[in-house]
């Protein structure tokens, strides 16, 4: 039997500015995890995956419609086999399980994807280097998303905090001095997907008022990385508010999000933010270990329906 195990997410500075090739910085988050066990099965059963979570089990090589749940798990196997060069006709119990909660913004499709890859390639006595599992899970970001950026499955993979530009060597980042983020959910579902799409549209019929937006956002996102390089906390707060209005301004806030980021800022967060897609999904809020209790508090009680508090570091 082997085991593995993946963390999730948050994006601190950069979303959505980052599929349009500007820079981005991503930590994981390790108080939520995906996991997957891989166990040899009985000869001639095939390769049979169950999703604990969404009392799911199938069967791979069964013909897969792309909108069935199981097909990103399918897909994830089948690439990880191809680039081990080792052929479907094993006989295999694939069980996968996850608290990192779906559509969130949380990266919960990598950090699924990253611990299937993982514990298949283990326990077929196979190293993959954290590059490549990151290569292997990009291939289902594509799938659950259609245009990912490739941050996701690069900071669940390399579990460290990176600075990300697309098509560009990933740099992961030495965090100056540790910082604490506290994490609030809005409890509403986000498909990537459709965030995304909308900010496409509205940068194909306003190319010059997008372009402008997603400059001063990786500009910001530049700074930011020399603030956490350099352990210059106090310089991050107006830089993750900043972030936030420019989210704004692409329109991927909400009314939910605008409640927890205010709510946070009023309890004594030194900034806060959407992250991921935005429209529903988590907001981050940077606080002190000091006030992280009463943001978390505040965070709640505007609704929030889950807080995690994690450092960063
Ligand atoms: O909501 P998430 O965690 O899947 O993050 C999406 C981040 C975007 O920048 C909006 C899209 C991408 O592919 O980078």
């Amino acid at each position: 039997m082997t085991t593995a195990h993946a963390p999730g997410k948050v994006i601190l500075f950069g979303e959505h500015a980052v599929v349009y090739g500007r820079p981005a910085i991503a930590v994981p988050v390790t108080e939520v995890r995906a996991s997957a066990v891989v166990t040899d099965a009985p000869s001639g059963q095939g390769i049979v995956m169950r999703a604990t979570d969404l009392d799911l089990t199938h069967r791979l090589g069964t013909a897969t419609p792309t909108e069935h749940p199981a097909y990103p798990l399918e897909a994830t196997v089948r690439h990880t086999l191809n680039w081990l060069g080792i052929g479907a006709s094993l006989d295999l119990i694939l069980t996968v399980s996850s608290t990192v909660p779906m559509a969130r913004g949380l990266g919960s499709g990598a950090a699924l994807a990253t611990a299937v890859v993982r514990a298949l390639a283990c326990h077929l006595g196979r190293e993959l280097t954290p590059q490549q599992v990151s290569e292997l899970v990009y291939q289902t970001e594509v799938i659950h998303h259609g245009t990912p950026s490739g941050i996701d499955n690069t900071v669940v993979a390399f579990e460290q905090p990176v600075c990300f530009v697309k098509g560009q060597p990933i740099e992961v980042l030495q965090v100056g001095q540790p910082f604490w983020l506290a994490i609030g959910d809005t409890g509403i579902a986000s498909p990537t997907r459709v965030a995304v799409g909308d900010v496409r549209r509205g940068w194909q019929s306003e190319p010059e008022r997008y372009e402008a937006l997603f400059d001063r956002i990786g500009a910001i996102a530049r700074q930011a990385r020399r603030a956490v390089v350099g352990g210059e906390v106090g310089a991050l707060g107006p830089l993750v508010d900043e972030n936030q209005a420019l989210l704004e301004a692409l329109d991927v806030s909400s009314p939910e999000l605008q409640q927890l980021i205010g709510a946070a800022r009023k309890a004594g967060a030194m900034g806060a933010k959407l992250c991921g897609a935005g429209r529903g999904g988590n907001m981050i809020a940077l606080v002190t270990p000091d006030n992280a209790e009463p943001v978390a508090a505040a965070l709640r009680t505007a609704g929030a329906v889950q807080v995690i508090v994690t450092q960063v570091h």
